[in-house]
Formats: structure tokens, sequence, C-alpha cells
């Protein structure tokens, strides 16, 4: 069995940095363990132009540590006002790397969605045609339906119109929870993949709920039954090229998770190639790893993998779960992955 592994530097591809100080707390974290990341538009105040994008990605530069190197890949908020030659513009000067659907109401800063797909169609159409990358919020939020359901429903009732209308639609479906959504990914062409967490693999959803309620294992889409996580984990352990990995790490101040109205959101980003790493080393598919983690993702994006490597190594001891980041605001919790975990990154 190896004690160490090179692989390609890791992409991120779905990450929340928020602003100002929690962005300037949070980022470092991500900015020493990842080349890239998919930064996701969901601000109080979302950014819903390739002017706004410019603006977020100057924000994000200005607190990179200086001895890192590190990509952020900007993407659009979409609104039922987005516009179609802006989104076009923005491609091609190369500022926006995706378009991100958030169904009103969904998550977190998610007021200024869609309600309306067919109000969305025109922008879907310029995508299509240029091949620029729409991310998926996938959960419908009608409140009839059981939050438990919400995504396998969003496949029936919403993405496999949209797929059926623009079928050369490059879709990421984003933050994977389900079996049925593993197989829909697995039953559709190339052109659709999807990202899967580092706590989806780890956790069902008694993490949040057995033995009181553990308001830092709350996220969106909300931790489901074993069977689904476990399915997750084959996904991700097969190499298949259309899974990789997006963390979803998502700061909120621990306050606001404690409430009796907590927010969702799970802050992963520190240890979250440690944790996927031990979870393919416990299903004996090392071999598969750098796929799910810097290969499959470059590949989907059409971006050249990364030339720098990076060096994990395995210890006889399991590694310390990460201390909680200070804020003037408050701490943010950091993920406890409920698991041994031998492996981290040293170089
Ligand atoms: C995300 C956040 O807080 O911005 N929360 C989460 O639980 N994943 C939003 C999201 O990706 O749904
Ligand atoms: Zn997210």
């Amino acid at each position: 069995m190896p004690s160490t592994l090179n692989i390609a530097m890791p992409d991120d591809w779905h990450l929340h940095l928020r602003s100002g100080e929690m962005l300037a707390k949070v980022l470092p974290f991500t900015s020493q363990h990842f080349s890239r990341a998919i930064v996701m538009p969901n601000l109080p105040s979302p950014v819903v132009t390739t002017a706004g994008a410019i603006a977020y990605r100057q924000e994000i530069l200005s607190y990179l540590p200086k001895a890192h190197q590190f990509t952020p890949l900007m993407v659009l908020y979409l609104t039922e006002k987005t516009d179609p030659d802006d989104v076009r513009a923005g491609f091609l000067s190369g500022d926006i790397s995706a378009v991100k659907l958030y169904p009103a109401g969904a998550t977190t800063n998610s007021d200024a969605g869609v309600n309306d797909l067919e109000k969305i169609y025109p922008v879907l159409e310029i995508m299509e045609e240029i091949g620029l990358p729409f991310l998926v919020h996938g959960e419908v939020v009608d409140a009839e339906i059981d939050i438990f359901d919400r995504e396998a429903v969003f496949i029936d009732t919403k993405l496999s119109p949209i797929r059926a209308r623009f079928p050369k639609l490059r879709i990421v479906f984003e933050h994977l929870t389900t079996k049925e959504g593993v197989d829909y990914v697995l039953s559709c062409a190339e052109n659709t993949a999807a990202t899967i967490t580092p706590h989806h693999l780890v956790i069902n959803r008694n993490a949040m709920l057995v033995g009181g309620i553990k308001p830092h294992y709350y996220c969106l889409p909300v931790a489901k039954r074993e069977h689904h996580r476990l399915a997750l984990k084959a996904a991700a352990t097969s190499g298949d090229s259309r899974f990789f990995m997006g963390t979803d790490s998502a700061p909120h101040l621990s306050h606001a998770k404690e409430s009796s109205c907590g927010c969702a959101g799970i802050f992963n980003v520190a240890n979250a190639i440690a944790v996927v790493t031990q979870v393919f080393d416990n299903e004996n598919a090392l071999d598969q790893l750098e796929k799910f983690l810097s290969l499959n993702g470059a590949n989907f994006y059409q971006l050249a993998v990364n030339e720098q490597k990076m060096t994990l190594t395995r210890s006889n001891k399991a590694i310390a779960i990460p201390e909680d980041i200070k804020t003037s605001a408050g701490k943010v919790t950091a993920f406890d992955p409920m698991m041994d975990v031998y492996w981290d990154v040293t170089g």
C-alpha cells in the first residue's frame, strides 16, 4: 500500500468564498491546496453581470497571499433578467467560466434566482451555442415536496426537459446527493457532469439528526440516506470522467448555524483533500484519486491539467480536525468527518 502519492495539483469545482473579512480568512485554505476554483456567485448582492464578476475577482485577488498561485474562475448568477449578450461577452473575454442556476428560494442567497425556467431559455440558447457550462443547483422548491426528495423531483420535472430542449448544453449537476442523481448523470452523454462534495462522501443524514440536532452537518442539498452516500462514493471512486470534486465549502459564522433557524453550509476546505484521499484509500481506489481531484474537472471545463504537483502522505497517526477560524464577528467551525483520516497534504 503506498504511503506517498504525487498527483497533479487539484482544482475545486464548487466553492463559496464570500467577501470582505470572511473571504480574507477562508481564501488561504483554498489557495494553498488548489490551483483554481469555480467561485460561486451567491453573495448577499449576487454577481449577476460580467462587470460584477470582474470586480469580485479583483476583490478575491486582493486578499490572495503573495506566496500562493491561484486562479478564481468566475460564475454568473442567473436571473430572469440576465442579458444573453452580457453572457456571451463575458465568455468571449474569458472573464466568465460558467453560469449558475439557483431556483429561487432553494438555498443561501437564492432569492434573486429563477422562478420560471422558460424565462432563461434565451440565455441557455446562447450557452449551448458557445459551450459555456450551465451549473445547476438541482432542487425543486415546491412546499409540498419533501426536502429529501427535492433533488430526484428536480431531475424529472426540471432538468430532463431542459436537456431535451438543449441537448448540446454543457451541464454540471452541482453537489450531487442521491443515487437518482448518479444514475441520471450516468444515463446522459458526456456533456452532463456532476460535482460531489467531500462531506456527502462521508456523512449520511444520521450525522445531522442522531443523538441531538447537529447544525454543523446541515447543508443543502441536505445529506440523504446511507444508500445514496454509497452511490456517490461508487461514482467518485469509479474514475468516470463525469464526476469531479467540488467542495461546496460554504463558511457561515457558527452562531448563525447554531440557531433556531440555522443556515445551510459546511466549511470543509481545510481538510477536503485529506478526507477524500482517505475515502479513496478505504475503497482501495487510490489509483482513481487524481481523476476525481485533478483531471476530470479540468477536462470537462476544457482547461489544461495543472502542471504543478501535490504530494500526499499517509502517516500512522490520524490527523487532527482543523481548528475553527476566528473572525471579528465570531468563529467558523471546520468540518469534522467523524472518521479517522491518516492522509494529509505534505507538499
Ligand atoms: C451554500 C451557501 O451557504 O452558500 N450552502 C450549502 O449548504 N451548500 C449554498 C449552496 O451551495 O447551496
Ligand atoms: Zn454551494
